[in-house]
Order: C-alpha cells, then structure tokens, then sequence
C-alpha cells in the first residue's frame, strides 16, 4: 500500500467532462492504491444546483463501481453550487472547507483545481485569496488546466493574476503529456544509459522528429478548438514539453527544480523565427472532405470561411553547443492515418562506408541508424542498426532492435491524471509547466502566428486519413531527409 496522504480536493468545473472522464477516476484509483484513505474529501463546484446525493451520483457513474469500497470513497464527496465571480459564494466553500477538515483531519491541505472556462482562473485564485480560503495550516496548491493564455501576453496577465495569490511553488500548471508513461522515459533512457546520452548531440544525431498524429476531428469540441488550432492545442505545450526533454542538458539531481531549470535552459536557446523564417519552417494544414469525415468548415460550431489550421508541421533549430545544426521536425493534426505518438531520432551515418567503397562487394549505402521512442498507444522503443545480410556474400542489412512493454504491464501504468494528481499530493512539481517554460513557449509559437494571421492560407489542403499537406513532406524533403514514419505512397 501506498503512503496516505491527506488533503481537501476543490473542483472547480466539478460537474464538467474533464472531471467525470478523467479526474474521479484517477482519485480512485489512489484510493484503491491506499494514498487516499480516511483523510480526504472533495468538492465539486460548478454552476449547476445539485444535492451531494445526486453528485454522488455522478461520481459513482463516472468510476463505474459500486462496490463496498466505491462506496466508502464516495461519502468523502461533497458539492456546492457556486458562482465562480459571486464573492460571497467563497465564504460558503470556506465554511464546507473547515468542516471537512475538521471531520477528517486533513490538517490544513488543500488542492484547487482549476478545470474550467479559462478566463476565470484569475478571478478564482484572486478570491480563494481574498476570502481566506487559503491557509498557511497546511498546504494550499492551485493545479491550472491548460490553456494557459492564448499568446505570450495574456498568459503573462494570467500569471500575474495567479501571483497575486499563490507563489510560483504552490502552482501546477497541468501538461497531462508529462503525466503519460513514455514521456517520463526520456529522462530514464537518456541519463540512464551511457550508450545513449554520450551519442545525445549534434556530432551524432541527424535530426530528431515528433509526431502527435491524431485519427480523430474536433468531435463536439469545435468550439474551443477553433478558436484555438493546432499551433495552440497541441504545439505551444505538449510539443514543447517533448522537445524540451529531448533537448535538455543532464540536470544535476532528478529533481523538479533541476530538470526544469534544465527545460528553460534548452528553452531558451531555441531560435525564436523572424518572420521570413517562421514562413518558410512551419506549414500549417486544414482537413478537407474524405470518406466518412466532413470538411473542417462543416464541422458542428465551425465557421464556413473558417482559417483555423487542423495541423501543424515545423522545423525547430537550437542554437547552442549541443544542438547547433540538428534540427527537430515535430508535426501534429487531426484526422490522420492513426492515433500514436514517437519520436524518431535519426543519428548520421558512418563518416566513411568501406562496404560501398569502389570495387567493394556490397553497391547499397548503409542506412541511417534510428531510435524510435514509442510513446503511444504502444509504449516501447526500437533501434534499427546495420547488420551483415544472412548471405553468403557480403551486404549489409537493417535490422531492428525492440522492445515494448507488455500490454499486461500497461494496464497497471497509471493513467496520466492519475499521477500527476498524486505528485500535486506530494508537492512534486517535476511533471508540470513552470511559468518559464510555459513564456518560452509561447513566445516561440507567437511568431508563427503573427505571420499565420497576416497570410491568407490555401484551405483546404489534406485529406482525411493522410499525414498532412504535402507542404509538410515538402518542408523535410527540402533538406534531402524524410519523415521516418510515413505512408506507403
Ligand atoms: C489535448 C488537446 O490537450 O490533447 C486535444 O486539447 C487532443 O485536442 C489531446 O486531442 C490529445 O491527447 P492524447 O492524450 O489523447 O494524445
């Protein structure tokens, strides 16, 4: 069993899809696993009136139990109707707040999270303040949902909000990438293995790529996402994230004051574009009709003439000793060939090839080494090497090296939510966005934008089921490379 934990969980957006999806699962999860016992509660807030019997309810069909220990953990539920910019509603959570750590025990600790309409996460942190809900008892932490602003200013305004009332240590800007399995075993296959960090730099690596390929559209979220787009949605964090891992020096200790001063670092030395380079090192991509799937413009809350990019594919350059001359090509969108994730890293080929030498046996190149880092759905890594043919004569062959985790042993991976839940618990910020990270991020991806908004684009221009436009082969083939996962054409 686990070591139990105490603490007063707050919900805001405590009815919302995130929560009955994601978060009550993942707390019972740690109930099961013992971190969460006797001494918690919970309390979800939204607008909607309900009684704690009917969000029990809810709580009991978002975890799909309804044994004697589902049970159990749904009596620590409790729920508040709550108007998010009423003061007054404050004092009544603050009253619900000191009866339930009275009741049990939770010496002060208190976890707010934040899974609603972003431009409220300021006005809430600001009252949690105002209205003494925040205590030096125990601990008071505030977990943020992405999207944490939209550019680089108005993050910077958020988090001047969110400073007001919490110190940078006491917030945990969510990145559910960094919660996922893979992620985390960057660090361990990076610092963890002499043959791979001692190769982990420019003399030896090609080019690394990322791809975030998604099977799915917008589904009923079109709303959010088209004000949003790919750029945003998935490039601007999670992608940063990975890259930052991928580019990061090894930090002293693992801890999370050093990997992220590690991950601002690398950060820092990416070359932010000027507008002539952000147009030619990122294309953006828009999905058109094919099969089954609507155009994008005819998605359900989707504006006709809408400009929204469904894809991104771009050409990342750190200018530091590590890095200088390797690129990172990363690639994300909607409504591709599959739902998965890895990262390629493609290491350069021996500087001289005695097999393809005149007169020599063998006419076929050697082929470029690759690591593969597959993140999802599949978790595991492959190394493709040169070998000798099983021939008599002499010719070299590519063959792989793999290993997966067993899927058996997948199972019991928690879930992202679900870990990085119970780093918030300890107070381990490793696996979440420092504001740092999250500013350099942005203000990278802002000039990509700026020239995006002044540019009219040619949509649409891939189609269902592909990899993208045929701007993004074209933007890798134009350095005489190719993506490594790609479809057979
Ligand atoms: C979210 C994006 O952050 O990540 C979604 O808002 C995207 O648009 C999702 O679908 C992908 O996450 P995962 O874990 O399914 O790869």
């Amino acid at each position: 069993m686990a070591s139990e934990r105490s603490a007063l969980f707050i919900f805001f957006g405590g009815t919302g899809d995130l929560a009955y999806r994601k978060l009550y699962p993942s707390l019972f999860n740690l109930y099961q696993k013992g971190t969460l016992r006797e001494k918690f509660a919970v309390v979800g807030t939204a607008r909607d009136k309900l009684t704690d019997e009917k969000f029990r309810e809810r709580v009991q069909k978002s975890i799909g139990s309804d044994s004697k220990e589902a049970e159990k953990f749904i009596s620590h539920f409790y729920y508040e109707a709550h108007d998010v910019t009423d003061k007054a509603h404050y004092s009544v959570l603050k009253e619900r707040a000191v009866e339930l750590d009275k009741k049990y025990k939770l010496q002060g600790n208190q976890i707010f999270y934040l899974s609603m309409a972003p431009n409220f996460f300021g006005t809430v942190a600001g009252y949690l303040r105002s209205e003494g809900l925040v205590n030096d008892k125990g601990f008071s932490r505030l977990v943020i949902e992405k999207p944490f602003g939209r550019d680089y200013d108005s993050a910077k305004a958020l988090n001047e909000a969110l400073a007001q009332s919490f110190d940078e240590e006491q917030i945990f800007r969510i990145d559910h990438y960094l919660g996922k399995e893979m992620i985390q075993n960057i660090e361990a296959l990076r610092f963890g293995n002499t043959i791979i960090e001692s190769l982990w730099n420019n003399r030896y690596i090609d080019n690394i790529q990322v791809t975030l390929s998604e099977k799915l559209g917008v589904e009923e979220r079109a709303s959010y996402y088209d004000k949003s787009g790919a750029l945003r949605d998935m490039v601007q964090n999670h992608i940063m994230q990975i890259v930052s891992l991928l580019a990061m020096e090894q930090p002293v200790a693992f801890t999370d004051s050093d990997i992220r001063a590690e991950k601002v670092k690398a950060l820092r030395s990416l070359r932010v574009y000027n507008v002539a380079e952000a147009a030619t090192n990122f294309v953006r991509g828009q999905y058109d009709a094919g099969g089954k799937i609507n155009p994008y413009r005819e998605e359900d809350n989707v504006p006709a003439d809408s400009n929204t990019e469904t894809f991104v594919a771009g050409k990342l350059m750190f200018d530091n000793y590590r890095w200088s001359g390797t690129p990172f090509y990363i690639r994300t969108g909607k409504v591709l060939a599959d739902k998965f994730t890895r990262v390629d890293v493609v290491f350069k080929k021996p500087l001289v090839d005695i097999f393809s030498f005149p007169g020599s046996s063998t006419s076929k190149p050697l082929d470029t080494n690759v690591l593969t880092l597959y993140i999802e759905p599949k978790a595991g890594f492959a190394l493709k090497i040169n070998a000798k043919n099983n021939d008599q004569g002499f010719q070299t062959a590519p063959v792989t090296m793999e290993y997966f985790v067993d899927p058996e042993d997948s199972k019991k991976t928690p879930e992202p939510y679900e870990r990085l839940l119970h780093d918030a618990l300890k107070g381990d910020g490793t696996n979440f966005s420092s504001w740092q990270e999250v500013s350099y991020a942005w203000k990278f991806v802002d000039q990509i934008r700026k020239v995006w908004d002044l540019q009219q684009p040619n949509f649409p221009n891939y189609t269902p089921g592909s990899m993208g436009p045929a701007a993004a082969d074209e933007l890798i083939e134009r350095d005489h490379r190719q993506w490594v996962y790609r479809l057979n054409k």
